[in-house]
């Protein structure tokens, strides 16, 4: 119960600067996954799921620079991003889907459990602008955990690790 309360208070706090459902986030550079998907990318391209595989990652800028070395290059937009890449400096992407810190989640357990990422992020690959479209809520999660028949025992995502 103590326990309960001290998320209730963190969970109250941290929800206040996350972005909202439904509203489109603004980028520091333009970026398209539409864009990208149509040029043949795969998600895993930018999004490489590194050990021990609880985040996903985006790809360095560093990255970004092997097709827009030539590619685009004299846009505002690149132009930005090769000026990071030359400073080793990450683009400072703005988060869409984050829970807090006190929930357990992990990208590689669900891919192996079969998940999509178009289940929790919804149709990615046709958007030019991505927001929060799914519900990565505590009810979205256990409702997924029932259907699936996963536990949902509040240790099994909150037990402290
Ligand atoms: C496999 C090649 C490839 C990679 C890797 C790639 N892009 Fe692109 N990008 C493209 C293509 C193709 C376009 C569309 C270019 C056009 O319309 O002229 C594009 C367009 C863009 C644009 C819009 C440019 C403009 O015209 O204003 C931005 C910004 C951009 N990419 C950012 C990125 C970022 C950030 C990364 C790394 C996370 C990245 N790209 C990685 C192929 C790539
Ligand atoms: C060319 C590189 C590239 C490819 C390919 C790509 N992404 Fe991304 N992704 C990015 C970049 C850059 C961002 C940060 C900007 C943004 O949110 O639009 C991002 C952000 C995201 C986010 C939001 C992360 C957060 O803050 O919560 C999700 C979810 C995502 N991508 C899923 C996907 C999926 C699913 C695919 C495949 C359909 C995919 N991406 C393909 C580069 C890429
Ligand atoms: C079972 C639901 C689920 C699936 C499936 C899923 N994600 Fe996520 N994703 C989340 C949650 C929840 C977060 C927030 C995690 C956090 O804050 O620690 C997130 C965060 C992200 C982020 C930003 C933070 C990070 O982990 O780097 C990216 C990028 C991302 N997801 C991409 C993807 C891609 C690409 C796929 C498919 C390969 C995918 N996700 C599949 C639920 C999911
Ligand atoms: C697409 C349905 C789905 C969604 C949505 C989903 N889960 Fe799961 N989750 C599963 C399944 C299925 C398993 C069982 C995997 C196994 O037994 O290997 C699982 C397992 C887990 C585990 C145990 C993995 C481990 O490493 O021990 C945790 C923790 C977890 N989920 C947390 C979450 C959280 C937090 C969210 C919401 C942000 C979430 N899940 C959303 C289907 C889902
Ligand atoms: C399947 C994963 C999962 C299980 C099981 C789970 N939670 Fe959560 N819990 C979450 C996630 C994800 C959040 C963050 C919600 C958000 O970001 O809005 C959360 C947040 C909370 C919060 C903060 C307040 C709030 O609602 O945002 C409390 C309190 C809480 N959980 C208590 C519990 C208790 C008590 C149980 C057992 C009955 C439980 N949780 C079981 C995933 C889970």
């Amino acid at each position: 119960m103590k326990l309960a309360v001290v998320f209730l208070l963190a969970g109250l706090m941290w929800s206040q600067n996350q972005p909202k459902k439904g509203e489109p986030v603004v980028q520091p550079i333009g970026f398209s996954h539409r864009v990208h998907a149509a040029a043949g990318l795969d998600c895993r391209n930018c999004h490489r799921n590194a050990d021990p595989g609880e985040m996903m990652g985006i790809a360095p800028a560093s990255a970004c620079m092997g097709c827009h070395k030539t590619l685009a290059a004299e846009s505002d937009g690149i132009k930005r991003l090769a000026r990071h890449a030359e400073n080793k400096q990450e683009v400072p992407w703005a988060r869409v889907y984050a829970i807090p810190s006190y929930v357990y989640f992990s990208h590689r357990r669900h891919a192996e459990a079969g998940a999509k990422c178009e289940t929790c992020h919804g149709p990615v690959a046709s958007r030019d602008v991505l927001w929060k479209e799914n519900d990565i809520s505590m009810g979205g999660c256990m409702d997924c955990h029932v259907r699936h028949r996963a536990r949902n025992d509040c240790n099994y995502c909150h037990e402290p690790r």
